[in-house]
């Protein structure tokens, strides 16, 4: 038997440790999804999207490593996720980004889970620090979203989807005009 070692630290419930890897698992996933993405866009001649994408990539391993620290300071153990059937290949930018938007949809719906569950449990520690990263979706959920609606305003025809990926770049600066009082 694996001797128990005294954690005078330990806050958090065997669940709440549970829910926490698993959202570790799901930046992982995001963060290897985009970078997949990245890649393709790469291949494709989309030179901004393949920045922007390789930036949130690294963004969402920034956002796993958060939840490390907090895990492992908590007294649990932060566990490595196992990441598989990522997809390599798409039909269109367009594409892209409609995935990107469905992804962040459920990373949203996951963080909340995860606070409601510590708010029941009266975790208030680990609710007060998910509160970083309910901001953190507010700004993702709004790129994401405009990403899709260029789309639309620009159309993709002619030199649509050269506009349409020069815009990709900006996309950033759009949420800090967007939600100018909230997150960094
Ligand atoms: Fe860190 Fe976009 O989820």
């Amino acid at each position: 038997m694996v001797k128990q070692l005294v954690t005078p630290k330990r806050s958090l419930t065997e669940e709440t440790e549970e829910r926490l890897n698993g959202q570790i698992m799901m930046e992982g996933l995001s963060s290897a999804r985009y970078l997949s993405m990245a890649s393709w866009c790469d291949t494709m001649g989309y030179v901004k999207s393949a920045d922007f994408l390789y930036r949130h990539s690294e963004e969402e391993r920034q956002h796993m490593l958060k939840l490390f620290n907090y895990v492992n300071n908590a007294g649990g153990h932060a566990l490595q996720p196992e990441i598989s059937g990522i997809k390599h290949k798409f039909n269109s930018l367009r594409e892209v980004f409609e995935e990107v938007l469905g992804h962040e949809l459920e990373v949203t719906e996951s963080i909340n889970d995860l606070v409601e569950h510590c708010f029941k449990i009266k975790d208030f520690a680990s609710f007060n620090f998910l509160q970083w990263f309910i901001t953190e979706q507010r700004e993702e959920e709004t790129i994401a979203r405009r990403a899709v609606e260029l789309f639309d305003i620009i159309g993709e025809e002619g030199v649509g989807l050269w506009t349409i990926d020069q815009e990709i770049a900006k996309l950033e600066d759009f949420a800090v005009e967007q939600l100018p009082n909230e997150g960094e």
